[in-house]
């Protein structure tokens, strides 16, 4: 037997959360003529889900910028209105998924490969919101590797930049193609693996300066909000106006 009665409940249960997360988002904090930033991930594929109901129904009228190749697709199967950040810079809003989400809220993605440009998107939109299911927060810093974009000629040099501060780093392989994972940019997706604790300030500065890096996944500080799913509710645990007050 391949699996196990109790993984499929967990696989629902998952997925209802990213479902609850996604529908929120839509719901509560779309408006009428925003230009939406979309990022990746499959908690982003229900909230595209979300966003054409809303406007079937005539709730909504959006242009959807996506952060992937992959986004892109799924809006055009939905038939939602797309543009691209080079037309459109000035966005209201982005939401976007997370790998994991540590209790003061710094997060770690690019799991999808798609940091550089949800990167881009994050810090050039108005407002950023985060959607995730329930298995993602709180996480500790290191229980996963920082997802690194790295110009394809330099994927040696870089190694012992990385290894000096303390990270190991690893191609990552994918299926469906023999070699290493190339971004939507034509670069080298890997992952860099911490056995320590870090300062996620100054780690995501420190690998950005490594020649030949173009991004990390280190986002220190970026949500405006973060919005927890879980299998029956959701729940919005970070809102940036109540730190700034705090
Ligand atoms: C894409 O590059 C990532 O940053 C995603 O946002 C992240 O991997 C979350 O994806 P899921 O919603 O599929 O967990």
């Amino acid at each position: 037997m391949s699996f196990r009665i109790s993984d499929i409940a967990m696989t629902e249960n998952i997925d209802n959360s990213k479902i609850n997360a996604a529908v929120r988002a839509a719901k509560e904090f779309i408006y009428d003529d925003f230009t939406v930033g979309i990022g990746t991930g499959s908690t982003v594929k229900f909230f595209i889900q979300a966003l054409s109901e809303l406007v079937e129904k005539d709730e909504l009228d959006i242009l959807c910028i996506p952060s992937s190749l992959e986004s892109q697709i799924e809006l055009a199967k939905v038939g939602l209105p797309t543009g691209s950040l080079i037309e459109e810079s000035e966005l209201e809003i982005y939401v976007d998924g997370a790998d994991i989400i540590t209790e003061d809220f710094v997060l770690i993605k690019g799991g999808g490969g798609a940091l550089t440009m949800e990167k881009i998107m994050a810090r050039a939109s108005q407002e950023f919101i985060v959607i995730a299911d329930f298995s993602k927060f709180p996480r500790e810093l290191n229980s996963f590797p920082v997802p690194i974009e790295v110009l394809p000629q330099a994927i040696n040099t870089i190694i012992k930049p990385i290894f000096d501060l303390g990270g190991e780093f690893k191609l990552r392989y994918g299926t469906g193609k023999i070699g290493p994972v190339v971004s939507d940019n034509g670069n080298i997706i890997g992952d860099v693996h911490f056995k320590e604790p870090y300062d996620p300030f100054v780690m995501e500065r420190q690998i950005t300066l490594i020649p030949g890096v173009v991004e990390n996944g280190i986002f220190p500080d970026d949500s405006d909000r973060i919005i927890i799913g879980h299998p029956t509710s959701s729940e919005v645990v970070f809102t940036r106006s109540e730190k700034e007050e705090s």
